[in-house]
């Protein structure tokens, strides 16, 4: 599986979408609207992708069928016929209260990965906790608790606990983990929404940020692995159920094993091509932009086949 890789022409088409999805949501930014923010979203990408000569099926989507008309798990997407088979992950728009509420670090994130090679993760939460690349394998575990991770961080980097920075999302639900990482003196860098981007920030040195931790989506799951794997960082994460209803999600879409701890490599299974592209500025990535007539756009794109990093600046008349 892990020899499959796409075509690297298909790296610009996935820009494509992600600039146009951006677009669509960034005229919502700031209007109070999540819904229609995502709406908008959502249907300039699958504008986007339909317009593609790519045999796709929607692995991480908007939800199941019934509850989502667009972007479904197992829709199929582009011309079809005699285009690469891609599994596709997608979410428009990550950060739907960051839109409305014109704050920093809303993406519109899709990563292609070939035919039945990525994670149907269904639409739970999971346990999360990555770090960014160089570092020995193992070096992070989801069984044990946030400060041993720490240490372990802070042995492998030759510095103190004290200088590690762990990005954590702002949740009640996270106080035990944050109590644990301050507990040994590191940082604790909170976010309110995001944890695609959150998990980014650790292969960013720029961001000051060593590890990911904590509990999110495990759609978004997916697609930070996607893009952790481009640049070779580290990831496990376990599916979280609350209740019946979330077990039945997942064995509709495959789960057998509830207690199972995925690494990267696990829930990313071929060579991937991962863009996000900035709605609202943030640490990664600006946001969209209007001037003089123009739409300037801000994407990175990665291909974990070549390990290739871009960064695409687009302008184009309004
Ligand atoms: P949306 O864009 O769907 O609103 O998701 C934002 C997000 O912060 C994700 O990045 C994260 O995985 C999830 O929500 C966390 O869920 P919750 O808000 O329930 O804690």
């Amino acid at each position: 599986m892990s020899s499959e890789v796409l075509d690297r022409g298909l790296v610009l088409d996935a820009v494509r979408v992600t600039e146009i999805a951006a677009i669509a949501a960034w005229k919502l930014v700031g209007r109070g609207d999540e819904k229609e923010a995502d709406q908008a979203a959502v249907d300039a990408m699958r504008t986007a992708l339909n317009d593609l000569d790519i045999d796709g099926e929607i692995v991480i989507g908007e939800g199941e069928r019934d509850e989502a008309p667009m972007l479904y798990i197992g829709e199929k997407v582009g011309r079809g016929k005699g285009g690469p088979k891609i599994d596709i992950a997608l979410d428009p728009l990550e950060g739907t209260t960051l839109t409305a509420k014109a704050m920093a670090n809303a993406l519109a994130v899709m990563a292609w990965a070939p035919k039945g090679t990525l994670l149907n993760a269904p639409d739970t939460y999971m346990d999360k906790i990555a770090c960014g690349p160089g570092y020995p394998k193992g070096v992070i575990d989801l069984d044990k608790t946030p400060a041993e991770n720490v240490q372990s961080m802070a042995e492998a980097k030759g510095v103190d606990a004290t200088e590690i920075t762990v990005c954590i999302l702002d949740r009640p639900r996270h106080a035990d983990i944050i109590a644990s990482v301050r507990s040994v003196g590191a940082r604790v860098y909170l976010i309110t929404d995001g944890d695609v981007a959150g998990v980014m920030n650790t292969a960013d040195p720029s961001t000051g940020v060593d590890l990911y931790v904590g509990q999110g989506g495990a759609p978004e799951g997916v697609l930070a692995c996607a893009a952790l794997k481009c640049v070779g960082g580290q990831f496990e994460g376990r599916l979280v159920f609350r209740n019946a209803d979330e077990k039945a999600r997942a064995k509709r879409v495959g789960i057998t094993d509830f207690d199972r701890k995925y690494d990267l490599h696990e829930m990313v299974r071929a060579d991937a091509i991962f863009a996000a592209t900035g709605v609202t500025n943030g640490a990664l990535l600006d946001g969209v932009q209007y001037e003089d007539g123009f739409v300037h756009t801000h994407t990175i794109v990665m291909n974990s086949a070549t390990q290739t990093v871009r960064e695409v600046r687009m302008k184009r008349p309004v």
